[in-house]
């Protein structure tokens, strides 16, 4: 008996560690969810760290491991989307370093597409300001005609039968990675360190005044797109 209320805890705090995560985002979005809002994207300016695709990916039952094997199947895009009318506020911290404070309701996505014949959607990844505090984790998998927030344990396995453009069959088997590491990840591997306060305040990895083809680029791409500035300085 004492060991099942002991297993019954440890279930209970493992959902709640990978639940809690992405606590706050919207459990449905519509299968347009990127087409229908602002997103712009920008471009990541180093080569290294990167994100994880799946674990244990095999094309045809052929394990691949290298780089240029995945992205022969996946094709991949970064974006971010600020609530309307709404900017993040730069300033300048001690070290003379640049600080972004995004407003509640930013959006930064990492897609992940199929290169098949109808580049259908893998996974949606995002993380979203949803306090001033804190920054949800999630990942949407289209199901039924929408995008619907996943919440599973661990790592899930799936397999897909594509076909490429030259209407060849593709098997692809692999798992989605586990949705407790996101953040723990983000935290070793942001751009920006300095601008998150606690582990639970880390955010984008690559979406920060750290990278200049965002600093510079996505600014001036933005001002042109919806002819306002993104970022207002507040020292
Ligand atoms: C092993 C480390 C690692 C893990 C695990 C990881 N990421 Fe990332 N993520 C990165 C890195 C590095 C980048 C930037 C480089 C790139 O895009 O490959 C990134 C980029 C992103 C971006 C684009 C915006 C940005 O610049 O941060 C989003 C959104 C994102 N990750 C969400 C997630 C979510 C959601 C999960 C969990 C399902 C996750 N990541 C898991 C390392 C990781």
């Amino acid at each position: 008996m004492k060991n099942l209320i002991i297993i019954a805890l440890a279930l209970g705090l493992s959902f709640i560690s990978f639940a809690g995560i992405s606590d706050g985002m919207q459990e449905e979005l519509p299968l347009t969810h990127v087409q229908d809002n602002d997103y712009l994207e920008f471009h990541n300016f180093r080569t290294r760290p990167r994100a994880p695709i799946a674990a244990g990916i095999k094309i045809n039952d052929q394990p691949v491991r290298s780089l240029e094997e995945i992205f022969s199947v996946f094709s991949e895009e970064v974006a971010a989307v600020l609530p309307e009318g709404q900017t993040i506020k730069e300033s300048t911290d001690s070290e003379g370093r640049i600080v972004w404070r995004y407003p509640i309701g930013t959006k930064v996505i990492h897609q992940l597409n199929f290169k098949n014949d109808k580049k259908s959607l893998f996974e949606l990844r995002m993380i979203e300001r949803v306090s001033n505090k804190r920054w949800a984790f999630g990942v949407y998998h289209p199901i039924e005609g929408k995008l619907k927030l996943a919440n599973y344990p661990g790592r899930l396995p799936k397999e897909f039968n594509l076909r490429t453009h030259d209407g060849k069959p593709l098997n692809i088997k692999l798992s989605h990675i586990p949705l407790n590491v996101c953040q723990n990840c983000h935290n070793n591997t942001t751009s920006a360190p300095h601008q998150y306060e606690s582990r639970i305040d880390v955010g984008p990895c690559e979406f920060t005044p750290t990278n200049p083809n965002v600093k510079d680029k996505w600014v001036k791409e933005f001002i042109s797109a919806f002819g306002r500035k993104p970022v207002t300085k507040t020292n």
